[in-house]
């Protein structure tokens, strides 16, 4: 059965439409023109920017560029973090390595597939934890498809810990996390509890691709 991501795509709230009238000081159709030639670059010579993606590449244009004024119109809040969610394949991954060269001195991160995270653990411990208590931004990739935590027979929700521990950053120092997952509301609360769920409209801007998106990798 496919699955629904529909209901992140409902908690998000951006209202497009009250840009209508011309407000941005920039050009979205040149910023969209950069992207595909530095997609290019960094991908390969077949990276497009696809038409369907429209709504979701301008929201993530105005986060990126930091676009305080546009942001607020559309809801966006340029400081939170970024959860971007979407079927398999859509492109969630590319974009988030692929954005940041819009304003690479405004908005700095590192990516890292929560697999690696997990792994770190499971074969060295809860040290591996400490590395995301600092003030640096991070981008925690494909949140729900790492492992389960176990190290020495010992069993920890390496993310759920880890995100909550972000939570706090965020709410003490403005550090900022981000997401991308496959996973919708639902299985992000089974997999890292309520706790984690209360403080997601908080934490992030909920961003969502189509259900209906396209695998690329096909
Ligand atoms: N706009 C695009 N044009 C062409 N190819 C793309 C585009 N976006 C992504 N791809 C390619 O499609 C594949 C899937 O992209 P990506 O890994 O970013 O998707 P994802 O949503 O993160 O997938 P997953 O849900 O499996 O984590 C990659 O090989 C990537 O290079
Ligand atoms: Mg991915």
């Amino acid at each position: 059965m496919k699955k629904s991501h529909r209901n992140i795509e409902r908690m998000s709230k951006f209202q497009l439409g009250a840009l209508d009238n011309n407000m941005l000081d920039y050009d979205f159709n040149k910023l969209k023109e950069f992207l595909n030639i530095k997609g290019r670059v960094i991908f390969d010579k077949n990276f497009r920017l696809h038409k369907e993606d429209n709504a979701l590449l301008f929201v993530l244009c105005c986060y990126f560029i930091q676009d305080q004024n546009s942001s607020a119109i559309i809801g966006l809040d340029i400081n939170k973090g970024l959860l971007i969610s979407g079927p398999v394949g859509c492109g969630k991954t590319s974009l988030m390595k692929l954005m940041p060269y819009l304003a690479s001195h405004k908005i700095k991160y590192e990516t890292i597939p929560t697999r690696n995270i997990v792994n770190n653990f499971n074969a060295a411990g809860f040290e591996v934890l400490k590395k995301y208590k600092d003030t640096k931004d991070y981008c925690f990739d494909d949140l729900g498809l790492e492992p389960t935590g176990c190290h020495n027979t010992r069993d920890c929700n390496v993310m759920g810990e880890i995100l909550l521990s972000r939570y706090d950053l965020f709410k003490a120092k403005k550090v900022k996390t981000h997401i991308t997952t496959n996973l919708n509301t639902e299985e992000l609360e089974a997999r890292y509890g309520s706790q984690f769920i209360s403080r997601l409209g908080e934490m992030f801007n909920l961003v969502s691709f189509k259900d209906d998106s396209v695998d690329k990798r096909k």
